[in-house]
């Protein structure tokens, strides 16, 4: 295993469309891996394959109950909507309000191949679909209903 490099906005890997992913081999495992010590390395919740500039639909989330990898996701249901604070490992120092719905239904792939369902609610749900997201070159800040300012970080950092 192995640290990848994560990529920061303003480079152009960030705003492609991921590739589906058709071999389950060493190559993936080895990339699952590999995002799975970077996230935890990083501190964040959430690791998408662009995020260390491979274009493949797979990301790694882990909110606090261990780590989920994500092959090939598709929400299948979402329900409510709410406002979430948002930021991101490639936009390091950032963080916006972003509306998030409440709960998430999503399907993906194991590492082994198989489909699996899981469904999320609240930090969760919003992780999914901020990673799920990446996949299609879209980050939060495209959907940022308004960033938060340094002053307001600040308070939140003393809650
Ligand atoms: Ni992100």
């Amino acid at each position: 295993m192995a640290l990848r490099k994560i990529v920061t906005e303003g480079d152009d890997v960030l705003l492609k469309k991921c590739r589906t992913v058709e071999k389950f081999d060493k190559r993936l495992w080895d990339l699952l891996d590999d995002m799975g010590e970077t996230l935890y390395d990083s501190g964040g919740v959430g690791l998408a394959g662009p995020q260390v500039g491979m274009l493949k639909r797979v990301c790694v989330i882990d909110v606090g109950d261990g780590l989920i990898e994500f092959i090939n996701p598709e929400i299948i249901l979402s329900e409510g909507e709410r406002d979430c604070v948002e930021g991101c490992l490639s936009s390091p120092g950032e963080f916006g309000i972003v509306k998030r719905p409440v709960k998430v239904k999503a399907k993906a792939f194991d590492r082994e191949g198989n489909e699996f369902t899981v469904e999320g609610e609240d930090l969760f749900a919003q992780a999914m679909c901020h990673e799920f997201d990446h996949l299609d070159g879209v980050l939060f800040k495209s959907k940022v209903v308004r960033m938060l300012s340094p002053d307001e970080l600040e308070r939140d950092d003393e809650e």
